[in-house]
């Protein structure tokens, strides 16, 4: 694949969706010398002046993504603002795919997962946690304080408490009213997610110009006891590398962790692709499988060392929150699946 600049998609500027909104040179550069042009964005931004800080993540958590932008604006290192950023939705009760208040598993019992990656590349995660809200946290615990990247389950939750993590019982009554629904059918039907906001990850940019991320949600809907999707798997719900960038995916964790989702996209940005061709570059490895993809949304979002961003899904009804320049934006993001 060719290495080469940023090429604006203009199919989508009317959507806002390739992002750019931070005015760099490399934006800049007219599209024939960008064809001629070897130079990859993440090289000509290395040298040059960084991006203000950004905050990114995934669906319209407009709370989320203004505490992180809020963070980073007060000098945060983009670890920390990521963590306080989707923490808000953690302890959101409203919010039912993510943190205390999600849905449970078919038996009822609401359990969480979660990674985060810091821009030196040290990751921590955890799945299948019972009891424990802010799972991102307790990733970051895991990364600090362990010589391990994953803990699962039960010792998860007793790594949690050790370290000071209170036990709450993250079944709320409205979820719990609605699984009690649920079970007159148990009808496992995993959803296309238009509404239903999967999962928040976030991207975070500091005032250094230091990437760091965090995903974290309950995962599928009454999923069977024990599933653990793409979120807390670095590489396909996360994945980043301070030189390049990062990107983060919501929707049928499955999909993401046959393709590896994450971890394509900060490829393909190594490689030359702008954050937008990366993110559609995976949607596309998914959805030229087969015609499964239409039963499905999977969507990601993506930001390279240059602080530009973008975004792609299956399906229309995705959309990235950013945030820059104390503007938090809800970007609308173009999707494969047309009629
Ligand atoms: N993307 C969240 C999950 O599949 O669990």
């Amino acid at each position: 694949m060719k290495r080469r600049t940023f090429i604006q998609n203009a199919s989508l500027s009317g959507l806002g969706v390739v992002a750019g909104t931070t005015v760099l040179a490399c934006n800049n550069t007219s599209s024939t010398s960008e064809a001629n042009s070897k130079e990859n964005p993440v090289d000509t931004m290395k040298n040059t002046e960084k991006p203000t800080p950004i905050a990114i993540c995934t669906w319209g958590f407009t709370k989320a993504n203004e505490a992180a932008g809020i963070a980073l604006k007060n000098g945060d290192p983009a670890l920390d603002a990521a963590i306080k950023g989707v923490s808000v939705e953690e302890e959101n009760l409203k919010n039912t795919t993510v943190g205390k208040g999600g849905a449970p598993d078919r038996e009822g019992n609401v359990t969480l997962d979660a990674c985060v990656m810091d821009p030196s590349g040290d990751c921590g995660a955890v799945l299948c946690v019972a009891h424990i809200t802010n799972v991102a946290a307790l990733a970051r615990k895991v990364m600090e304080e362990t010589p391990h990247v994953i803990l699962a389950g039960e010792g998860a939750e007793e790594f949690a408490l050790a370290n000071g993590f209170e036990k709450e019982n993250l079944l709320t009554e409205a979820s719990k009213e609605a699984w009690q629904e649920w079970l007159k059918t148990s009808e496992y039907k995993p959803l296309i997610n238009i509404e239903n906001h999967d999962t928040i990850g976030m991207l975070t940019m500091d005032g250094n110009g230091d990437i760091a991320g965090a995903c974290t949600t309950s995962g599928l809907s009454y999923k069977m006891k024990g599933r653990v999707g793409d979120s807390p798997i670095i590489g396909s719900g996360l994945f980043l590398d301070n030189e390049i960038g990062g990107a983060v995916a919501t929707g049928m964790g499955e999909e993401v962790l046959k393709t590896v989702g994450s971890f394509l996209i900060v490829e393909l940005m190594r490689n030359g692709m702008s954050p937008q061709e990366a993110c559609e570059e995976a949607v596309h490895r998914i959805v030229k499988k087969n015609d499964r993809y239409k039963d499905f949304q999977v969507a990601y979002i993506a930001m390279n060392k240059a602080g530009e961003t973008g975004a792609y899904c299956i399906h229309e009804g995705f959309t990235m929150m950013r945030y820059q320049d104390g503007k938090n934006e809800n970007v609308a993001v173009d999707f494969y699946k047309k009629s």
